[in-house]
């Protein structure tokens, strides 16, 4: 089977594609699929479209709540200058279940401008939002896929990892310096979910740090509206990611552990075929990387939301079992994934809205954790709310997130232990948000540990 990662890999060795045709066909992709877009999204919001608006607005600041209860107000589904879009929390769940959906958006044109993307993309790097990953294929490939992964990604497994993940939690405490301003970001939130996912792929200590920077570089590359500059480095990123995936694909081939990475490699579909070797990467990329760009969030947006409760903190502190109950509130009032697309692929009906094929939902999954249906009072932070695990922040239908059960494990051990530990713990000046709009969290965090 030709994927495109497969012919994106190849784009590099491609005879005929020298230095002059790959600079050409990262130029188009830039241009198609930021420059052009990220002007025409930038003209809308000014003549104010919300869509547009609360894409703009979502750069580098705080989520744009009121922008979302706006969309809202106007409708279970909204028709935007740019999509459809919903923030409305019956409508998100009825989209992401539609069998008249794919995962995935492309902003392709017809005709000419189709050919000159599908051009530019023979030498795009591997890509988590591009087949073959499983964010970007459906049934019946996605099924098989899925059935795989979840094979060797148990409930179970994810229970056994909660010692480690804690001894990981705590030798990072151990390791914060005392009586100074420590970046909590950086020293903690970021460096344990990748250790947790580096030890479930079999990824060794020592290259931990070097995956991390593959991760942070290719972060923004779920955003659309990069500069030049910044697309290069993400483009170099993953190039790097995928290269050193093949690497230790071959490793895991040659000496197979006990590993999920191992496990992949030998597992067989029902018809009893292995995983092709674009697969395996993109899979294993895609938990690799899902595994700790999104975790970190959570654990920095429960920081920082904790800090602004902080009786609730107190409250989670004197009562261990309200902890499960701080990540779900977390997870609700500032998911690590802002929103997520689907392409419409026949004529159908949302929200008894007509939605001709070729359409494209934009489904607002922060806007819809703040549905005032579901949600009483819905800006309210409350750790003890009953109805908080409603939340659509690992998605929902096919492609509900394969690690939600490891994020929330994370999440709270990584929580329990900061605080149990810092129960005096402050948050000083100078907390900064991450420039990307659809992964939210924090950049910096710097803190006292009292
Ligand atoms: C707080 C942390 C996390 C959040 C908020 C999150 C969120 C999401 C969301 C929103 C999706 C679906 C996107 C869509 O419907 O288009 C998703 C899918 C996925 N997530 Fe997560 N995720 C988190 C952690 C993890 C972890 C720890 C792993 C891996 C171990 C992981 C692996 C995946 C995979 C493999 C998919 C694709 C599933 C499919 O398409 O069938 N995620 N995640």
């Amino acid at each position: 089977m030709t994927t495109t990662s497969d012919s994106a890999r190849a784009g590099a060795a491609t005879p005929g594609v020298g230095r002059l045709g790959r600079g050409a066909r990262f130029a188009t992709r830039w241009g198609l699929g930021h420059a052009v877009p990220w002007t025409a999204i930038r003209a809308q919001a000014r003549g104010g479209d919300l869509h547009a608006a609360a894409l703009v607005r979502s750069t580098g600041s705080e989520t744009p709540v009121g922008l979302f209860d706006e969309i809202r107000a106007s409708g279970p589904l909204h028709r935007s200058r740019l999509s459809f879009i919903t923030a409305h929390h019956a409508t998100v769940k009825e989209v992401l279940a539609s069998p008249d959906v794919r995962a995935g958006v492309e902003l392709r044109g017809q005709g000419a401008l189709g050919r000159m993307s599908d051009w530019a993309q023979t030498t795009a790097p591997m890509s988590p939002i591009r087949p073959p990953s499983l964010l970007a294929i459906e049934p019946p490939d996605h099924t098989r896929l899925r059935r795989l992964v979840t094979r060797v990604f148990t409930a179970r497994a994810v229970q056994r990892l909660e010692t480690r993940t804690e001894e990981i939690a705590d030798r990072l405490l151990d390791d914060l310096p005392q009586g100074e301003p420590v970046d909590l970001v950086e020293r903690y939130c970021a460096r344990l979910p990748v250790r947790v996912i580096c030890e479930i792929l079999g990824v060794p200590e020592s290259e931990t740090e070097m995956v991390r920077g593959f991760g942070a570089g290719a972060a923004p590359s779920l955003d659309v509206g990069l500069g030049v500059t910044e697309l290069a480095r993400v483009e170099r990123s993953l190039r790097d990611f995928d290269a050193w995936l093949t690497q230790h694909l071959a490793r895991a081939r040659r000496r197979p552990g006990e590993d999920l990475f191992s496990q992949l490699a030998v597992a067989r579909d029902d018809e009893g075929a292995l995983l092709t070797d674009a697969e395996l990467k993109n899979t294993a990329g895609l938990v690799l990387a899902a595994g700790f760009e999104t975790t970190v969030n959570l654990i920095g947006n429960g920081i920082a939301l904790l800090e602004r409760h902080r009786d609730q903190r107190s409250r989670a502190l004197d009562d261990d079992s309200l902890w499960g109950g701080v990540v779900e509130e977390v997870l609700r009032y500032d998911p690590p994934v802002l929103l997520t697309g689907r392409t419409v692929v026949r004529d159908t009906q949302i929200a008894s809205v007509r939605v001709p094929r070729g359409s494209v939902v934009t489904v607002l999954l922060a806007g819809a954790n703040r549905d005032p249906d579901v949600f009483p009072d819905p800006h309210r932070f409350d750790i003890t709310r009953a109805e908080a695990h409603e939340h659509v922040s690992f998605s929902a239908g096919r492609h509900y997130c394969l690690g939600a059960a490891l994020a929330r494990m994370e999440g709270r051990v990584a929580l329990q232990r900061l605080h149990e530990r810092h129960p005096d713990l402050r948050l000083l000046p100078g907390a900064e948000r991450r420039p990307t709009r659809i992964l939210r969290g924090y950049r910096t965090l710097p803190a006292s540990l009292g």
